[in-house]
């Protein structure tokens, strides 16, 4: 797990927070900002996008990785995830993250910009299902 700075972190969360005042959530309420650092030093935010089909909406830590994947970005640092009161991330979107590297830190932070858990991908997701286990020769 590489280590982030406290400013690097506090920049990251604070973009989250400022990110999610643009969810659009009237059906559940639960306003969800996420702020996707680059190893080129890059900041792409996402916020959750619901649907009256729900199953069409989208969390915001996948709005914010596929940006940043449609930008031409796939190296990630670390991913801040700000909710109300410090959710986790759900399963699909822990593994939409393994996709891009287990070692991705995870930065779950609350609206007061309180880190309720600092961890990395693997962290939240062992025993992962990563592309490697695809490379059949
Ligand atoms: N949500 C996220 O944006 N990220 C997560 O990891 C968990 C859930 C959103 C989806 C839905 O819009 C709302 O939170 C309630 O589930």
């Amino acid at each position: 797990m590489d280590v982030l700075t406290d400013h690097e972190k506090t920049s990251l969360v604070d973009a989250a927070i400022e990110a999610r005042q643009w969810a659009y959530a009237p059906y559940s309420h639960y306003l969800v900002g996420a702020a996707l650092l680059t190893t080129s030093g890059r900041i792409y935010d996402g916020v959750n996008v619901e649907n009256a089909a729900y199953p069409s909406g989208m969390c915001a830590e996948r709005v914010a990785i596929f940006k940043a994947v449609s930008q031409g970005e796939r190296n990630f640092s670390a991913i801040a995830v700000v909710t109300s009161n410090g959710g986790y991330p759900c399963g699909a979107c822990r593994q939409v993250m393994a996709e891009f590297g287990l070692e991705t830190i995870v930065i779950i932070a609350n609206d007061k910009g309180e880190i309720i858990r600092e961890t990395d991908v693997s962290g939240i997701l062992p025993g992962a299902f990563t592309p490697e286990h695809l490379n059949n020769p």
